[in-house]
């Protein structure tokens, strides 16, 4: 398997402080039931997934102790513990689910310590790669926050810190005290906001800012939503810069997030392996200057 076949918008490759892993990562959300919650339907199918991305050569996996819950993880222990040696697991701490099947804050110190344990348990690790700090506006300083990932750092649970859902801000104040290797804010061929970052209270000041400040720290960005959570079909622009290329929406929402930014790191979701080789061939799409302008037109 050639996993360095061309790249249209180099690089091939980022680097997570000191792990290097290609620009296209897997997002792991779409592996439990409907809505995020409970067992898929064909559990044997979502390992085949993992499976294959790994086999493609996507290194980096995003998932969080909160999906399913607990089940993304522990797809991802069945499927591919013990992990191949380059592969690297990020995580996500900062929510929790409710009986509802609604999405909560568990942003306080022991909560995020808590959730830590739930990640390195049903992942099977001592150290978990890169930890994003989810951030949702609440009564719990960031600092307070932040302070407990540095110290979970320092005892070994975590090897490096991002952030997640955060303003230009936030994440000025989190490296006057630690390096940052990735921020994972809402960000697809509509921008980082419109109507989808209302619905999912993902709403962040300034998206392109963020992005900016990315570029100038040399901090990689991992949109989530890359794919407009599966309507890219919807947007004029990309359907017809689809068209002309004879390839899918996804695709070209995928080769648009690349060439956007050399920071970017998208990380598509999909429970299909059809869907995750289409997804992974998107990276040899190079896009022209007229063909970004049509997208960004919407
Ligand atoms: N930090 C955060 O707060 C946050 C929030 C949300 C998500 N995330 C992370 O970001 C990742 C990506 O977000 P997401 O999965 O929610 O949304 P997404 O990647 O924008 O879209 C996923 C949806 O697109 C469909 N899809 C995937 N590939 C496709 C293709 N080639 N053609 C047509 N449809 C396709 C999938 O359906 P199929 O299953 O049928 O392929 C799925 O329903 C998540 O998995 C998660 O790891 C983080």
């Amino acid at each position: 398997m050639n996993h360095d076949e061309p790249h249209a918008h180099l690089p091939a490759t980022l680097l997570l402080g000191d792990i290097e892993v290609r620009r296209l990562g897997y997002g792991a959300m779409r592996l439990p039931g409907k809505d995020v919650w409970g067992e898929p339907d064909d559990p044997a199918r979502a390992r085949a997934v993992l499976k294959r991305a790994v086999d493609l050569g996507i290194n980096l996996i995003d998932t969080s102790w909160y999906y399913g819950p607990l089940v993304s993880n522990r797809l991802i222990a069945e499927a591919l513990h013990p992990y191949p040696k380059d592969l690297v697991i990020a995580t996500k701490l900062g929510g929790k689910r409710l009986p509802d099947k609604g999405w909560a804050p568990f942003i306080r110190p022991e909560e995020l310590r808590k959730g830590c344990e739930e990640d390195l348990r049903s992942l099977k690790l001592d150290r978990i790669d890169v930890v994003h700090l989810r951030y949702m506006p609440t009564d719990v300083p960031f600092a307070e926050s932040l302070d407990a990932m540095i110290a979970m750092q320092q005892e070994g649970k975590i090897r490096h810190i991002a952030l997640s859902n955060v303003p230009v801000a936030l994440i000025l104040e989190a490296l006057n005290k630690t390096p940052v290797v990735a921020v994972q804010n809402l960000y697809n061929v509509h921008g980082g906001g419109g109507f989808l970052a209302k619905v999912t209270h993902a709403e962040v000041e300034s998206p392109d800012a963020v992005l900016a400040l990315c570029e100038e720290r040399n901090i990689a960005y991992l949109p989530f939503f890359p794919l407009v959570v599966g309507n890219l079909g919807q947007h004029s622009g990309v359907s017809e810069v689809a068209k002309k290329h004879g390839k899918s929406p996804a695709q070209i929402g995928i080769a648009w997030l690349l060439a956007r930014s050399k920071v970017m790191l998208p990380i598509p979701g999909t429970s299909s392996v059809e869907h995750l080789e289409e997804n992974w061939a998107a990276r040899g799409i190079a896009l022209s200057a007229e063909d970004m302008a049509l997208i960004a037109r919407g």
